[in-house]
């Protein structure tokens, strides 16, 4: 059992007395609070955890805390900006109406962020390969990728941003 030392949403959090071994999600979501990150499959599978590690999407569930010491960790409550202004993705999954029940929709956005942050105008295969670890029980597939692409535009100032 050792203290580890979070970096979340760029708050510092310390976590005492959590074994090595313990899975990211469960500190976030029975700690500290954090219930945007969903419990899909529990075995790095579905999607539904995804967050960023020093930027890079990794499944929550199956990540340790001792992994992530010291690194900068975003979660889907760390997405819009500090002053409440949301990232253009989730303005676009708005305006796409992409959601149907939501369960693993925070886990879709966090891995749309990843790739508009690795690639700013992403093609439809792009987007295949970013998003295929990401299952949608309602198969709101095609309104995912409407947004991702609509948000891109925005981003890149080719649409107006509302
Ligand atoms: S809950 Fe983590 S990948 Fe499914
Ligand atoms: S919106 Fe229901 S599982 Fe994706």
């Amino acid at each position: 059992m050792t203290d580890h030392h979070l970096n979340i949403n760029g708050k510092p959090h310390v976590v005492e007395g959590v074994e090595d071994s313990t899975p990211l999600l469960w500190i976030l979501r029975d700690a500290l609070g954090l219930l945007g990150t969903k419990y899909g499959c529990g075995i790095g599978s579905c999607g539904a955890c995804t967050i960023h590690v020093d930027g890079i999407p990794i499944r929550s569930c199956s990540f340790p805390i001792s992994a992530v010491d010291g690194k900068e960790i975003r979660t889907i409550e760390g997405l819009a900006s500090k002053d409440g202004t949301l990232h253009a993705l989730q303005q676009a999954w708005i305006e796409s109406d992409v959601a149907q029940c939501g369960y693993c929709q925070a886990g879709q956005l966090m891995s749309a962020a990843a790739l508009l942050d690795a690639s700013p105008n992403p093609s439809d295969s792009d987007i295949d390969d970013a998003m295929q670890g990401n299952y949608c029980r309602c198969g709101t597939y095609k309104r995912i990728k409407s947004a991702i692409h609509l948000a891109a535009d925005s981003l890149s100032g080719r649409v107006g941003k509302s």
